[in-house]
């Protein structure tokens, strides 16, 4: 199968290690083993296979963070999750609409299986939040799925519940499916922690979620879908080529991790408050740039006022100071960058690339 070059990814591989200051990171301060309360059960885990679809422990844990019941299945992070629903639902010819920018898989995955992919654009004016009224225009019954990420990366923004009930109800009238990444889930910076579930809003409706960011547990590589039935069986029927099942240590610390999320939110919520006011500031003081604050996640798209392309000035800005950041053109963004908030070493990076800036 011929695919797109997976470029956010691809930039990653090629600069994050070798950065000084890593602004690309969308995980906030991964945990240590130790910081987890596990007990000397550990020793016992047997390492066979384990239940196949993840164990009763940690679906259970997952069915926790939803108000209604749902079947699961356990993936190889939301990376699987993603592509083991376009390998279920989708077919040559099928239309999909992504709401762009977002995570590539939702838009390149669709393209390769030779489906008519729209890409629907955000815009900054609308505080990167989709205009319903064009939405209600370009979703017709012809369309099979519709590709959302809710907090979104990278802008930030939240979908208000509210706004989140009309989108359903524009896919309801035209039988679409509703696909939300929802891997960010649970970092909503005011408000309820926990933005609503496309699952539990919509009988059509697609989560997915994972360890990796909400978490802070992107080793463990455990996500999951959260669907009807007959979805997750489908899926299912795909995922016995490509999973059989993920680790059955990955399936203990995570099970043990949401079982215990509360204090992990508690000390992820402190990072991202305090990062978010050096965020502030900085964008203050600093006029070469702006940007809609963020109201979830862990990442904001800065506009900066330049006609370099983004991906020029981010990597002359990684040679010159060692700051780290992911150019818009990895996004279908060009003249933006994108900068996760909630990396150790904040302030002297933002002091670094202020400078920068100002000599450009
Ligand atoms: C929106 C989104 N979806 C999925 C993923 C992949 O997450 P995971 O580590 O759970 O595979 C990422 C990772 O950055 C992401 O930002």
């Amino acid at each position: 199968m011929q695919i797109a070059e997976f470029k956010i990814e691809e930039w990653m591989n090629k600069y994050e290690a070798s950065a000084k200051y890593d602004l690309t990171t969308t995980c906030i301060s991964p945990l240590c083993i130790n910081e987890l309360p596990f007990s000397n059960d550990i020793f016992s885990v047997k390492l066979g296979y384990g239940e196949i679809t993840g164990s009763e422990r940690l679906k259970t844990a997952i069915q926790s963070l939803y108000t209604k019941k749902h079947a699961i299945t356990v993936t190889h992070g939301a990376i699987g999750a993603n592509q083991l629903i376009f390998l279920s639902l989708l077919e040559k010819g099928d239309e999909v609409i992504s709401i762009v920018p977002t995570y590539q898989q939702h838009y390149s995955i669709p393209e390769a299986l030779g489906c008519k992919v729209t890409l629907f654009f955000l815009k900054e004016e609308n505080n990167w939040l989709p205009d319903l009224e064009e939405l209600d225009k370009i979703i017709t019954p012809k369309t099979k799925l519709l590709c959302l990420n809710n907090p979104n990366n990278p802008t930030g923004a939240v979908i208000p519940d509210i706004m989140l009930e009309k989108i359903v109800e524009i896919a309801q009238k035209n039988k679409v499916w509703i696909l939300s990444d929802e891997v960010y889930r649970g970092l909503n910076l005011s408000g309820n922690p926990y933005s609503k579930s496309i699952a539990d809003i919509y009988e059509r409706g697609i989560s997915v979620g994972s360890m990796s960011k909400t978490y802070s547990l992107p080793g463990l590589r455990v996500g999951w879908v959260a669907a009807e039935e007959g979805l997750i069986n489908e899926i299912n029927h795909q995922r016995q080529y490509n999973t059989i099942s993920i680790s059955t240590l990955d399936d203990y610390f995570s099970a043990i991790a949401l079982e215990n999320k509360d204090f992990i939110a508690k000390r992820n919520f402190k990072i991202m408050n305090e990062r978010i006011n050096i965020l502030k500031n900085w964008l203050d003081n600093t006029p070469k740039v702006h940007c809609i604050l963020p109201k979830g996640g862990t990442t904001a798209l800065l506009k900066y006022n330049s006609d370099i392309p983004s991906g020029e000035l981010c990597r002359t800005l990684q040679q010159k100071t060692g700051v780290a950041l992911l150019p818009g053109e990895t996004l279908e963004m060009e003249g933006y960058v994108r900068l996760g908030y909630c990396a150790d070493n904040l302030e002297p990076a933002l002091e670094k690339f202020g400078k920068f800036l100002a000599s450009i």
